[in-house]
């Protein structure tokens, strides 16, 4: 029996604009993904996902799981008809849109495979594994998910040849709400319509990448002070440049709007929008808390976190 582990993730600052070159920030949750790989009397691969979340993510996602385990085997070398498995899915991470939940399960079960076959590969590896996984997931995907899946922590993120990370400290861990708005968005589709739009009107979308680039460099500078007024500002004017990139909509707005009212700092949509989550930063428990349940309240499933 093999297993492995994967964080989930929350994008603080810069999601799509991270796919065409810009830096990222994320930071991963405490909550993960774990996969047990077992031998299996076959034929071929039975996938068992005991994953609590969103209701119709597992099913909605079936078909790109299939295709995301196909190319996880084929980066690893592994051959089923030899080797049939049982994949088995876990863990404390709910299976929410926007919280990372393909990347942590593509490096949990790259984890658990090395285990299971003795491959004793490096995280450097499991991220290239996870990589690849992900493209099943999100057609072209940065690597920010992955990266945060296999390492943890925060980071700051830079696609490239080869893409860069760098660990971010701050002074104390800062509390957020991610509040689910329930709608399973299909991260592929979403990314595509982004490079389609970009394609078509290369004016616009040039000065906003433009703006989303200058806005990432001052979050991580405020940050590093950790100047949490200011990292809230930013992250209300990231959820602008994301509304102008046609990425948010009804239920985050609606969940946007609620946590700023309630006296969050700022607050965003994480991950690949339309659904999904949002982030909001709450620094400290009591406006966490009066934040959360005022989520709650209107229906939503929340998680509280830290970063950092
Ligand atoms: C999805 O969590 C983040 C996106 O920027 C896609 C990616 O970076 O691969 C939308």
């Amino acid at each position: 029996m093999g297993k492995g582990h994967g964080f989930g993730k929350v994008i603080m600052f810069g999601e799509h604009f991270v796919v065409h070159g810009v830096p990222g920030i994320a930071s991963a949750t405490s909550l993960s993904t774990e996969a047990i790989v077992k031998k299996f009397k076959g034929p071929g691969l039975n996938v068992i996902d005991n994953r609590k979340g969103t209701e119709g993510y597992t099913q909605s996602k079936k078909e790109q799981q299939k295709e995301s385990l196909e190319y996880t085997l084929k980066a690893m070398s592994i051959d089923l008809k030899k080797n049939p498995m049982e994949i088995t899915l876990g863990g404390d991470l709910p299976v929410f849109s926007g919280i990372g939940a393909s990347a942590a399960s593509a490096v949990a079960i790259a984890r658990a495979i090395s285990d299971e076959f003795r491959m004793n590969l490096s995280d450097e590896r499991i991220n290239e594994i996870a990589y690849e996984a992900e493209k099943a997931y999100a057609g072209n995907p940065s690597g920010i998910d992955n990266t945060a899946a296999t390492y943890g922590g925060l980071i700051w993120f830079m696609r490239g040849a080869p893409s860069k990370m760098e660990r971010l400290k701050i002074k104390n861990p800062v509390e957020i709400v991610m509040g689910n708005s329930g709608v399973v968005a299909d991260t592929k589709e979403v990314v595509a319509g982004v490079a389609e739009r970009k394609q078509k009107n290369p004016q616009k979308y040039d000065k906003i990448f433009k703006d989303a680039e200058e806005l990432v460099h001052k979050a991580r500078k405020s940050l590093e002070r950790f100047d949490l007024k200011t990292v809230g500002e930013l992250m209300n004017e990231n959820q602008k440049l994301l509304q102008e990139i046609e990425v948010s909509g009804k239920e985050l707005d609606f969940l946007v709007k609620l946590a700023r009212d309630k006296g969050a700092w700022g607050a965003k949509l994480t991950g690949g929008g339309v659904g999904g989550c949002m982030v909001a930063l709450t620094p400290r428990k009591e406006l966490q808390e009066k934040v959360a349940s005022a989520m709650e309240k209107e229906g939503f499933k929340v998680l509280r976190m830290k970063i950092g």
